[in-house]
This record gives C-alpha cells, structure tokens and sequence, in this order.
C-alpha cells in the first residue's frame, strides 16, 4: 500500500491541475472551457487568489501509467450568504481513473471540510450533472443531500451575454413611479 499525500496545492502544480481540469471536463463530455494554465496560475496563486485547491498525491513508484504523481484535486472557492454564513462552493473534484475506489475522493472531501470549517465555513455546496450517478452515490454515500430535491429550489444564472443584456440598462437612477 503507497501512501497518498493530500495537500494544498503549489503554484508549480499549475499544470497537473489544468490537465485534470481538462480531464475532468472531457469526463463531462465538455470540448471548450475558460481556463488555461496561466488563468490557474492568476486566479490560485496570484496576488489576489479566487479559489483554493487541494490535490492527492503518490510517490512515484505509484505514479500513473502516464507518468502522473499528481493524480486527484479539489477546487473550491467562496460565497457569502448574509442569511446563513460564509461558505465554500466546490468547483471541481476529480481523480483519475487509475486510482478511483481507493478512499481519495473521500479524503479530498474531508480537507476541504477541515480547512473551511477553520476559515469559518457554515455549508458546502456543488453541482452534479443528473446522468452522474457513480457520483451522486459516492456523495450521497458521504452524508452529502441532494439539495434540489430537499430544498425543492431551482439553481438559477445570467450568461455572459444575459449579462451583458442587462448591464446594457445599467443606470446610476432609475425613474420609476415609487409612489
Ligand atoms: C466521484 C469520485 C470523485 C469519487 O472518488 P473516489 O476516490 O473514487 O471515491 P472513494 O474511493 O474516496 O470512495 C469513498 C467511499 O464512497 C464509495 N463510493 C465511491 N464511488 C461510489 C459509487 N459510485 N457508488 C457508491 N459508493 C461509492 C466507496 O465505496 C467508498 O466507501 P467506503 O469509504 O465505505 O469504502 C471519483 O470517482 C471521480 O473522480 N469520478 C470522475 C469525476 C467525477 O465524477 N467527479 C465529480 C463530479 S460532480
């Protein structure tokens, strides 16, 4: 049995992270995303960091058939609910396929609970796609609830371009009967 280090993650761990970024994307069947290596780099490691990443690591007699010793990441970054606290929202967990099974995404889970609940966290939350039940189950199976159904809400959100639509209108005052 190799021992897996779980850890925060190094600025020069940028480009294992962007590889299991796109991995975890082509495993959604996703072709285009946002991020590249150098935005990893910006938005994790950079001056003003917006979100946090903690990554499972083996030696390398364990390393992957391509070579990998870094072989699982959770990203995470913040939100802020004036009704319910600060909280942590996951953005990404994955491990590669090799190495699934074996206790990794628990541990990942269970660090980023650890360090958030010490930054003052109140609640997690993500998203699963609906046609990932391995996922679902291994969250389920972790004590995890599935919120749409207990919660019965509707996740809503603005495209880029619905965005943009609706800072077209942006105005300092606005003139209305308030009477
Ligand atoms: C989902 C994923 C993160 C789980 O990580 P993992 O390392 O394979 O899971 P673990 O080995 O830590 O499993 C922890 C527990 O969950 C259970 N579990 C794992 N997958 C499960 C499944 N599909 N159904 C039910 N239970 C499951 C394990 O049996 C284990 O139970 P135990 O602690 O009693 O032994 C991983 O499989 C993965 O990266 N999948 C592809 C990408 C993905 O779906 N990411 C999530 C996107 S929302």
């Amino acid at each position: 049995m190799a021992e897996v280090h779980i850890r925060e993650a190094l600025v020069g761990d940028c480009k294992d992270i962007f590889r299991m970024v796109k991995e975890l994307a082509q495993f959604h069947k996703i072709e285009v995303i946002w991020s590249n290596e150098e935005t990893i780099k910006q938005d994790g490691f950079g001056a003003h960091p917006t979100f946090k990443c903690i990554v499972a690591e083996v030696p390398p007699e364990s390393k992957s058939a391509d070579g990998h010793t870094l072989v699982a990441l959770a990203l995470y970054s913040y939100m802020y609910s004036t009704l319910r606290g600060p909280s942590v929202f996951l953005d990404s967990l994955y491990v590669d396929s090799e190495f699934r099974g074996k206790g990794i995404g628990k541990a990942l889970l269970r660090k980023v609970c650890k360090m958030t609940l010490q930054e003052g966290c109140t609640f997690m939350r993500w998203f699963a796609v609906a046609w990932n039940k391995a996922a679902t189950n291994f969250y389920l199976k972790e004590g995890a609830q599935d919120l749409t159904i207990k919660d019965d809400e509707h996740s809503f959100g603005f495209s880029q371009a619905a965005m943009e639509a609706m800072a077209e209108h942006s105005e300092k005052r606005l003139v209305t009967n308030v009477s």
